[in-house]
């Protein structure tokens, strides 16, 4: 799909569709709305008088041979209240217009942004959001819909004075989105395609290409390490386990600034170990390496962007198998750090294997942490697969991965982190326990277990169990792998 922006008058570009966005009860007689009622010769006035356009969100009104456009269709797309409308639903609309025009075999697409919205942000957004639509998750069907597809996608509305700003809005948002799908690529792959060695190589390729420094630590090394949680996870799979190390040094490194590290949970398949999972849904385990992989397509995406920051990104894969050889419950490991960990459940074993990945991260010089993991049920739960949960031992490093949420339009949520929580994984027989002990508050107990390994470096836990994965398609999103949290962390890493 080729993205540019064209700024010549709208009604005289030829294309499939053109596409823009209306409000809810919106005034026809002002603004966007106005010039495209005056071209139709009043058809949105019409239509709003018939009560078929409302504006109502993700509403599609489809016009045929739209008298005054060169364009074959006109698309009026549902963009809700305007006092309601932010960057998010920006996204959503442009993605749902993409997805519906896809469908409908059109090919080419203008989109025609509203007066006051032709800024870098809005190009920004409007990119990112049509490749991320664009994207499906048909890679392993022989059978693949290869006359629907998007051949150029055109954004409209901006002056010839805000050309140069659009086109770098469209260049930024082509790396963000592009490295989102990076991501969803890697995550919509079984783990029959996907063990713990192909993950390193996958990352290893990638990192050359885009001019990153790239250490695959394999399991002689991560046993030198002493790595021992990771490999107490490893031990019941005959594939062995890889830490995957990446590092992004900025060219002029911000005085002052932190040193940021991803550490990103990258289990290929989760049957829960001897602590067995019920099969009844167990194939959605292949996406527990999903945290690792939004790590990964952050990295792929900061080599592009080129922020002030240095950033070291550290993933640890690794399959979570029964087996003769698997770990037991009660059994006693040692992480790197030294800390000794009581497994009473093998199916903890998310914060096991980021036990070892944080205190590597730190090793390494990271001075401020982010975490990414598909870590516990109890988050569902707690947020379904609306928010993602979000834990901190620093509020104002928090504050400032909050803040890039709500800009990125992300739902994040924060949850508690009292020290009486922290009781609850107070080990009988080790150091700590790797579950709580049954008194509720799974997720919060699983991001304690972490905590205990990021120690006084500021830390942040992002619980993605219930958002990585769409169970059912959005109007602008393919069923599946979501990508969640990488343009969260993105814009965190821009901002110093
Ligand atoms: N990978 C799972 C968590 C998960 C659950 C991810 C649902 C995606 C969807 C994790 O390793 C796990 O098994 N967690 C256990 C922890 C429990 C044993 C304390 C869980 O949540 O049941
Ligand atoms: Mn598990
Ligand atoms: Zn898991």
């Amino acid at each position: 799909m080729q993205i540019s922006l064209d700024t010549k008058p709208f009604a005289s570009l030829e294309t499939d569709a053109l596409v823009t966005y209306v409000f809810e009860n919106g005034d026809l007689t002002q603004g966007r709305p106005a010039e495209l009622d005056k071209l139709t010769g009043g058809m949105l006035s019409r239509l709003s008088k018939s009560g078929e356009l409302t504006g109502k969100s993700l509403e599609t009104t489809l016009l045929h041979a739209p008298a005054g456009f060169k364009a074959a269709r006109l698309l009026l797309i549902g963009a809700g209240k305007r006092e309601q409308f932010n960057p998010a639903t920006l996204r959503k609309v442009a993605g749902a217009a993409l997805r519906y025009l896809k469908a409908r075999a059109a090919h080419k697409v203008v989109f025609l942004v509203r007066e006051g919205d032709s800024t870098d942000a809005v190009a920004q957004a409007v990119t990112e959001s049509a490749i991320v639509s664009d994207f499906e998750t048909d890679k392993y069907k022989t059978d693949k819909k290869n006359d629907k597809f998007i051949e150029t996608f055109t954004i409209a509305g901006f002056s010839e004075a805000e050309k140069a700003g659009g086109e770098k809005g469209i260049a930024r948002g082509r790396i963000i989105g592009d490295a989102q799908n990076f991501t969803r690529d890697l995550v919509n792959e079984p783990s029959n395609k996907l063990t713990p060695k192909i993950l390193a190589e996958k990352a290893e390729a990638m990192a050359k290409e885009a001019g990153l420094a790239v250490e695959i630590l394999d399991e002689k090394k991560i046993a030198a390490l002493k790595m021992g949680a990771l490999l107490s996870v490893a031990q019941g799979s005959v594939e062995p386990p890889r830490m995957i190390v990446i590092t992004y040094t900025p060219a002029n490194p911000k005085p002052g600034a932190p040193i940021i590290g991803l550490v990103g949970k990258a289990v290929t398949f989760d049957t829960g170990g001897i602590s067995i999972k019920p099969a009844d849904g167990m194939e959605k385990m292949k996406y527990d390496m999903a945290g690792g992989a939004t790590m990964l397509g952050i990295m792929r995406a900061v080599a592009g962007l080129k922020p002030n920051v240095k950033v070291i990104c550290v993933v640890p894969s690794t399959e979570n198998m029964p087996g003769g050889k698997a770990q037991k419950p009660g059994d006693i490991q040692t992480a790197m750090s030294g800390k000794t960990i009581e497994v009473l459940n093998t199916d903890a074993e998310g914060r096991l294997i980021l036990a070892d990945g944080v205190h590597y991260a730190k090793q390494l010089g990271a001075t401020h942490l982010v975490d990414a993991a598909t870590l516990t049920g109890a988050i569902v739960v707690a947020l379904a697969n609306i928010n993602v949960g979000v834990f901190g031992s620093d509020q104002a490093w928090t504050d400032k991965l909050l803040a890039s949420a709500k800009a990125a339009g992300e739902k994040m949520w924060q949850m508690p982190m009292d020290d009486e929580y922290r009781e609850f994984i107070k080990g009988s027989f080790a150091d700590i326990q790797n579950i709580g002990s049954g008194k509720g508050g799974g997720s919060i107990t699983g991001a304690w277990f972490i905590r205990e390994f990021a120690g006084d470096t500021p830390w942040i836990h992002l619980d993605i169990a219930g958002t990585a994965w769409n169970d059912d398609a959005k109007p602008w999103l393919a069923k599946g792998p979501t990508g969640v949290a990488l343009r969260t962390l993105l814009h965190l890493i821009q901002s110093f």
